[in-house]
């Protein structure tokens, strides 16, 4: 029998905790980003429909998973998946829930390491008396790795996600968020009321904050049908909710069977939502398009995404003096260290679940080697930043997997396991009444809005593959599989263990 029997400390430390796995950098780099490319206020509108259709009913589905399969003593997706449905390819299914935590770790916390990085240089004030192409330049030269710094930063983050997963949920996972998430928003809302109040010809602005604002809230319906836009909306949707990953079923997992998680579900993600669409929206594109104007910045989020938050923002930071600047500097990559590291810690726990629930490792054991892992897949990403296997990762592991998953997920919860008992799950020992209408949504609507996401992302999918790629990107994908099939692998052995041990 298992041995892994953590549980959440306090309410408030789940909610945090979840609510620190869904915001993360998504929320600060991506979303803006997307709702920029994809036409500002064109972007709003099925970006809130997805979340409605999407978002809330996966919140709901995942975290029902978690805890039934906690009750049983599992604590990953593949036999979460294999208790709902006795089929056993079901726990193949279940691989995704390990293997996109491991794939965007890989990338993820090396950009969470440039933000001690940015912290450090804000404070020491490397970025006073830089023209923007210096400022830019910077990061060019830092993603080149002509120095070691880089990869000296990137493996003290590791470390420390390492140091705090073999902690454990309440003694680790739970204190960070406790820490990070309230320094986070209040960091957050005090760069938005900067971004709001800018004002045109002070400190070197030329149009007020609230053009961006403007820009990203006046509903725009010319291209509202186009499926491009959709996609990104259900992307954007996923990859901030933490839905389709497997992160959630995992923390949900430790919670007490007759706990609520309807409400629970609920308070992290509207608090994820509120952090996303108020604070998200509030720092980067007032503060960009107020130095920059609308064109500029469009142009600069067509050359890929993070360019502004490492590239942009510390220059126009120093317009305020060198000791706003330094503070402002602090606050946003600090902001963005506790967003980044409340989700990679996130994405360590499934591993760390599987090895623990079948082959009793111990939690040091497993949060070592989950360090190693994320280690040996991401070096690729770091020292071939520019040859794109960052952006490699990202698309498979990052995009695709999480829409094919949630898709199986949903199918099974719905349709396999059964609305009826699925709803009742939801229910049970619920402080909400959760409004009968996502019944028939679960039922209905979600699986096949998700399977028209799917299904429109297909040709896209096609193109990829068949696009000529150079060596680095074929060696991504080769990596991506050989994780997927080493995770089955271990998963098709614990299987035989419990066959042999008579728990199947
Ligand atoms: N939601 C996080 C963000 O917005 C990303 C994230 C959290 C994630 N947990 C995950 C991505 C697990 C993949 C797998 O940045």
């Amino acid at each position: 029998m298992s041995s892994n029997k953590e549980n959440w400390g306090s309410r408030v430390g789940l909610i945090l905790a979840m609510a620190g796995n869904a915001v993360g950098l998504g929320n600060f780099l991506r979303f803006p980003v997307q709702a920029i490319q994809n036409g500002g206020g064109a972007f709003i509108v099925p970006y809130l429909v997805c979340f409605l259709l999407m978002g809330i009913p996966l919140l709901w589905i995942e975290w029902s998973m978690g805890r039934f399969g906690g009750k049983k003593g599992d604590h990953s997706t593949p036999f979460i998946l294999n208790t709902m449905d006795k089929r056993s390819f079901w726990k193949y299914i279940g691989v995704f829930g390990i293997f996109t935590n491991i794939a965007v770790a890989a990338y993820y916390c090396y950009i969470e390491s440039w933000t001690l990085s940015y912290m450090y240089h804000s404070v020491v004030g490397s970025f006073g008396g830089k023209s923007p192409d210096e400022v830019a330049g910077f990061f060019g030269s830092y993603i080149s790795l002509t120095t070691i710094e880089p990869i000296v930063f990137w493996i003290v983050c590791l470390v420390l996600n390492t140091w705090i997963l073999s902690k454990g949920l309440s003694g680790g996972v739970e204190k960070v968020a406790k820490i990070g998430m309230p320094l986070l928003i209040l960091f957050g809302i005090l760069l938005a009321i900067k971004g709001i109040t800018l004002k045109a010809g002070v400190d070197g602005a030329i149009y007020d904050g609230t053009l961006g604002l403007n820009y990203l809230w006046t509903p725009d319906f010319s291209t509202i049908w186009s499926p491009k836009v959709w996609l990104a909306a259900a992307g954007q949707i996923f990859f901030t909710l933490s839905v389709g990953m497997g992160s959630i079923q995992c923390y949900a997992s430790y919670v007490k069977p007759k706990d609520d998680i309807a409400l629970n579900a609920m308070s992290a993600g509207w608090m994820n939502e509120f952090v996303e669409v108020v604070l998200g929206s509030a720092i980067i594109i007032p503060i960009s398009i107020g130095y920059l104007g609308i064109d500029k910045v469009v142009e600069l989020t067509q050359s890929g995404g993070l360019g502004l938050g490492f590239k942009t923002l510390p220059y126009l930071f120093q317009q305020w003096g060198p000791v706003l600047a330094a503070l402002a500097g602090v606050m946003w990559f600090g902001l963005l260290f506790f967003a980044g590291i409340t989700s990679s810690l996130a994405m360590g726990t499934p591993y760390m679940g599987f090895l623990q629930d079948e082959f009793n490792w111990t939690r040091e054991k497993s949060a070592i080697t989950f360090g190693l892992l994320v280690f040996a897949f991401g070096l690729p990403t770091v020292l071939f930043f520019n040859e794109g296997v960052f952006d490699e990762y990202d698309y498979w592991a990052g995009t695709v997997s999480l829409v094919v998953f949630a898709l199986a997920e949903v199918i099974l919860f719905a349709w396999v396991f059964g609305i009826d008992k699925g709803w009742a799950e939801i229910n049970e020992g619920s402080d909400i009444k959760t409004p009968v209408i996502y019944k028939f949504i679960i039922k209905y609507i979600t699986p096949l809005f998700l399977g028209f996401v799917f299904f429109g992302s297909l040709p896209d999918i096609w193109a990829k593959l068949s696009a000529e790629a150079s060596i680095y990107v074929h060696l991504s994908r080769l990596l991506l599989v050989v994780l997927f099939a080493g995770i089955s692998y271990l998963v098709y052995v614990a299987y035989k263990k419990r066959v042999a041990e008579g728990r199947i």
